[in-house]
């Protein structure tokens, strides 16, 4: 099914006559006239825009979504807003394509604050030509979007027609300091870009960058959670275990069918799109020396007994905030004795990182408690080069040999995106203070190649990783993903209750 609009052959013509459209317009029922509920989340996403406000003051701030992606020809991929749209709207799921916040300065005289406005695409009229025709954005096709008035009554913003986006930012673009979130919207940074040109501002480096460290601000902005966006995060969460439960449950099924690494990344894919908006990142569904590849999303491989499955995966819910949630689980139920060494060691590292969690210590405490842990086993395993023990293998500028066995870091901020708030700087994320209202994951990990000689034989082909979500509190942290067993022998016991055994 292509759009005869879209199709460059045009080799299937639609009927064009005054009749057919005549036609097409009549006999519908009257549409609803009632509004939407105002969502649950509209006054935190208001708290968030006054936050922006307060940074920005007289200046004018475009937070596009973005526009639909071309996967093929006339075929998009699945719509997902900029993380700081949503993030300053609450607008969640696929809404809505080519939608931007503006945030308009007041004067001093008004009282100074921005005016938060929504320019979108509302519902076309049925004596449209989009009605009917347009595959992109027509009602028969992709279904009915909301009207001005629905916006307003749902997210409390002054919502109008995006037709009149270019006029609202040509408006005083001299006098008034324009910033745009490049990234989001290429299109809409060139309508910006236009607008300063038009008023005699030359686009220089120095107004890309101002436009860059808007995005890096809104990043940061989204470091420290309010209560509706963890409870978000709990929602994600227990979806999640719904997720892996259906996994564990079905893990024989995997085992025996064949292409394992695939019915699990379905099994789970079923009950992230059932439970929420859908997976929050590719799965990565690792069995046996697969889960030593870092980002294994190819999900080809089998899955054997005896064998280790890495899952790392989490439910996005339909507010787009996802978990990140790693179990490393024994296929047939039960750890081997070198596979329980492993787990153990990991399991140590990860204890070690959530006890160095609360507020006043740094973020990389938690990566410094883990990787010492780790540093402890490999060198108690006799893995490290000759005369080099931990201290000398923690050394930052001349050891870091233990780093084979767990190249990459403990711990990541998470929100709406999985690795959230990536654009803030160093001082801001790595080297700033925890502080209540963070939501981070814990995920040390060992792995061992197969084809690794310096690995004793007994760990070659496997590798562990435990990978939980935790929000700092006042006292020290609350781990979101306690109900997800994780130390060795309540993994097993899981496994077996899960199943039934
Ligand atoms: N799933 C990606 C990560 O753990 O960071
Ligand atoms: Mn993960
Ligand atoms: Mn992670």
């Amino acid at each position: 099914m292509t759009s005869e609009q879209q199709v460059k052959t045009d080799n299937r013509p639609r009927p064009t006559t005054e009749q057919f459209r005549a036609f097409v317009r009549e006999g519908w029922a009257p549409r609803s006239t009632e509004l939407p509920a105002r969502a649950e989340v509209a006054p935190y996403a208001a708290a968030r825009r006054e936050a922006l406000s307060a940074a920005y003051p007289g200046e004018r701030l475009v937070i596009p979504a973005g526009g639909l992606k071309v996967r093929s020809n006339d075929t998009d991929y699945v719509f997902r807003p900029h993380t700081a749209f949503a993030h300053l709207t609450g607008f969640g799921g696929d809404r809505e394509p080519d939608a931007v916040l503006v945030l308009h300065p007041r004067s001093e005289a008004d009282g100074g604050g921005h005016d938060a406005v929504l320019y979108f695409r509302p519902m076309a009229g049925r004596d449209t030509e989009e009605f009917f025709a347009d595959a992109r954005y027509g009602e028969f096709w992709v279904g009915a979007r909301p009207t001005l008035a629905d916006i307003e009554a749902e997210f409390g913003l002054v919502a109008r027609h995006i037709d009149d986006l270019p006029d609202a930012l040509a408006k005083d673009a001299g006098a008034v300091t324009l910033r745009v979130v490049r990234d989001a919207d290429s299109d809409v940074a060139a309508l910006v870009d236009q607008a300063r040109t038009e008023a005699g501002v030359e686009v220089t480096e120095e107004i890309t960058e101002a436009d860059v460290a808007l995005a890096a601000y809104l990043s940061h902005l989204r470091m420290t959670k309010d209560e509706w966006e963890i409870q978000q995060m709990r929602d994600a969460v227990a979806a999640t275990k719904v997720g892996f439960e259906a996994v564990i449950a079905d893990l024989r099924s995997a085992v025996e069918r064949g292409r394992g690494e695939r019915w699990v990344e379905g099994l789970f894919g079923l009950h992230a799109r059932h439970q929420g908006n859908g997976v929050g990142y590719d799965s990565i569904c690792a069995a046996g020396d697969h889960a030593n590849t870092l980002h294994w999303i190819k999900n080809t491989g089998e899955i054997n007994e005896g064998e280790l499955l890495l899952l790392d995966a989490g439910v996005e819910v339909d507010s787009l905030y996802t978990a990140d949630i790693t179990r490393t689980l024994p296929v047939d139920g039960t750890f081997t004795d070198a596979q329980r060494e492993i787990y153990d060691a990991v399991y140590a590292a990860q204890e070690a990182a959530m006890a160095a969690i609360r507020p006043g210590a740094k973020f990389s405490d938690i990566h410094a408690a883990a990787i010492r842990v780790i540093a402890q086993h490999v060198h108690a395993w006799g893995l490290l080069p000759e005369g080099i023990d931990v201290e000398a293998s923690l050394d930052t500028e001349t050891g870091q040999y233990h780093r084979r066995w767990m190249v990459h870091g403990t711990s990541h901020h998470l929100g709406i995106d999985v690795h959230d708030c990536a654009l803030a700087t160093r001082e801001e994320y790595m080297d700033a203070e925890l502080v209540p209202g963070m939501v981070l994951t814990v995920e040390p990990g060992l792995y061992f190649k197969a084809d690794d000689l310096l690995a004793p034989e007994r760990f070659r082909g496997q590798a562990v990783r435990i990978e939980d979500d935790v929000v700092v509190t006042e006292t020290g942290y609350e781990n979101l993903s306690a109900g997800m067993p994780r130390r060795a022998e309540d993994v097993e016991a899981w496994i077996a209750q899960v199943q039934g055994r």
